[in-house]
């Protein structure tokens, strides 16, 4: 394969992120909204601004390829905000809907990961190593973002499964078989 064949992969992969980037910039205050703990809804607010470098970090590689970051929507990420609203309005209250707005965030994030790992591979192929760096950077970010949202779902899930339910007074009830063999702390 010619490397103008590879060249252009990169530049479309890179306007996919764009694309990916610039919805998730509309999305994250909506996720933030939805979210009641409070460490949850800073990191939705946190990863907002650094999604924000990420889409700046992108404008500078295509101004310096000299190519337009426009003319492309990334339908994955498309879906993926789809069911981020999908679990903002599920009637999930509380820490429950903490743990569905996580699962789709974290997708989100998978999603992201994926995409950046091929751009970065992309670069370094082509010899780009300035723009891998660069790509790297952002990726990284995708991954502490991952692992801090495993970390808060780990008290989020928590606090979801010990929540007391509300109607018809089943407070005898374990909700899991888990919970009741695990010495509560
Ligand atoms: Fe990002």
């Amino acid at each position: 394969m010619p490397q103008s064949d590879l060249r252009e992969l990169f530049v479309d992969e890179l306007k996919d992120l764009y694309s990916a980037e610039k919805q998730l910039v509309k999305a994250l205050p909506k996720m933030a909204k939805a979210a009641s703990s409070e460490e949850l809804k800073e990191a939705f607010a946190e990863h907002l601004e650094q999604t924000k470098g990420h889409v700046q970090r992108l404008e500078e590689i295509f101004q310096a390829l000299e190519e337009s970051p426009r003319g492309k929507k990334c339908a994955g990420m498309e879906g993926l905000i789809k069911e981020g609203e999908e679990a903002i309005q599920e009637d999930y209250e509380g820490a429950v809907k903490d743990a569905a707005l996580i699962g789709a965030a974290q997708r989100v994030e998978h999603y992201e990961i994926a995409a950046y790992g091929t751009a970065k591979a992309l670069a370094e192929v082509i010899g780009e190593s300035d723009h891998a760096s660069t790509l790297a950077e952002t990726l990284e970010e995708e991954k502490e973002t991952d692992e801090k949202l495993t970390s808060i779902s780990e008290q989020v899930n928590e606090e979801a499964n010990t929540e007391p339910e509300e109607e018809e007074g089943e407070e005898e009830k374990p909700k899991s078989r888990s919970k009741a063999s695990s010495g509560r702390r």
